[in-house]
């Protein structure tokens, strides 16, 4: 694939979305992929690593990831230019059971850089060919400030949309932020979105799990109606290195995506 725009999300710059085209109309065409997907990109030289896909399969033309500078890769990633050759592998991995989602109510919350598939997932939901598969969508979206939230145009949209509840935090404000100033956690427990008919869908830092995990059972949310997207050490991407696996599955092959009930299945230690 080409590069066909990059723009740096945060203030820190440490997070640079990518917007990719097909080199070839016969690939594109035969790109289908689900909401919390993700591909195997590649820079001649600096190696190969899993990102999950931040478009919607809703947006043709172009596929957009959103990289966090960590090693050389991602570094790579965030000096290269428009016009330059991408390599990819993917579609990769399960996704979100959309299926599963239809005729229910939507909490997503989410943490840090790993919205990224989240925006996938909301921007597909609140498609027109979609919006009406699913019930009432809400949104619960922190960082450490606002000037680290991802996508900051569109959450100023989907703040404008009467389909949808979207309530950002941010751990520290600054003059101008209005929003909330508070821990995921307690947002959630404050929003108080109710169980019944409902799945959450969770992504974040580790430590936003952990506190977030008991707050959703509080609301009596059971361990079958919560989702969330697992990232590990990834090789081949397609259940045969063995790189990725945590008891008898494959982060690559049988997630990303898994429910609180198949992980609660898994050994203590993980
Ligand atoms: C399913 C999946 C989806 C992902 N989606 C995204 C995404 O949308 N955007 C994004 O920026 N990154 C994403 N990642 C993480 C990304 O693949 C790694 O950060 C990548 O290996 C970085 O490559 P690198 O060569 O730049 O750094 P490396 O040199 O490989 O690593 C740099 C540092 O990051 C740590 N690290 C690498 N991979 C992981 C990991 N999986 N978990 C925890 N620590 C790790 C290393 O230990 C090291 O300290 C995803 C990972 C998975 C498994
Ligand atoms: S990355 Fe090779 S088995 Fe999952």
């Amino acid at each position: 694939m080409v590069v066909k725009s990059a723009k740096i999300e945060t203030t820190d710059r440490m997070l640079r979305t990518l917007e990719l085209v097909f080199l070839r109309e016969e690939d594109e065409r035969a790109f289908n992929f689900t909401a919390g997907q993700f591909c195997e990109l590649s820079v001649f030289g600096k190696g190969e690593a899993p990102f999950g896909i931040a478009s919607s399969p809703t947006e043709k033309g172009f596929l957009k990831f959103t990289i966090n500078k960590a090693g050389v890769l991602t570094t790579a990633l965030h000096h290269i230019e428009e016009g330059a050759e991408v390599g990819i592998r993917g579609p990769l991995g399960n996704g979100y059971p959309m299926d599963l989602f239809e005729g229910k109510n939507i909490l997503i919350i989410g943490g840090g850089f790993a919205f990224t598939t989240l925006r996938s997932l909301i921007v597909h939901l609140t498609h027109p060919r979609n919006r009406s598969k699913v019930k009432e969508i809400t949104v619960i979206y922190g960082a450490r400030t606002p000037g680290l939230l991802l996508y900051k145009e569109e959450l100023l949209d989907w703040q404008k949309r009467d389909d949808l509840r979207l309530v950002l935090t941010v751990d520290q404000g600054n003059g101008d932020w209005t929003g909330k100033v508070g821990l995921v956690p307690n947002v959630l427990e404050e929003a108080s979105p109710a169980s019944e008919n409902t799945y959450a869908v969770i992504c974040g830092p580790p430590v936003m799990i952990k506190f977030t995990f008991p707050k959703l059972m509080a609301l009596r949310f059971t361990n079958d109606q919560i989702y969330t997207s697992l990232e590990k050490r990834m090789k081949c991407g397609i259940g045969k290195c063995g790189r990725c696996n945590i008891g008898h599955l494959y982060v690559c092959k049988d997630g990303p995506v898994f429910s609180y009930a198949q992980l609660a299945k898994l050994p203590k230690d993980y």
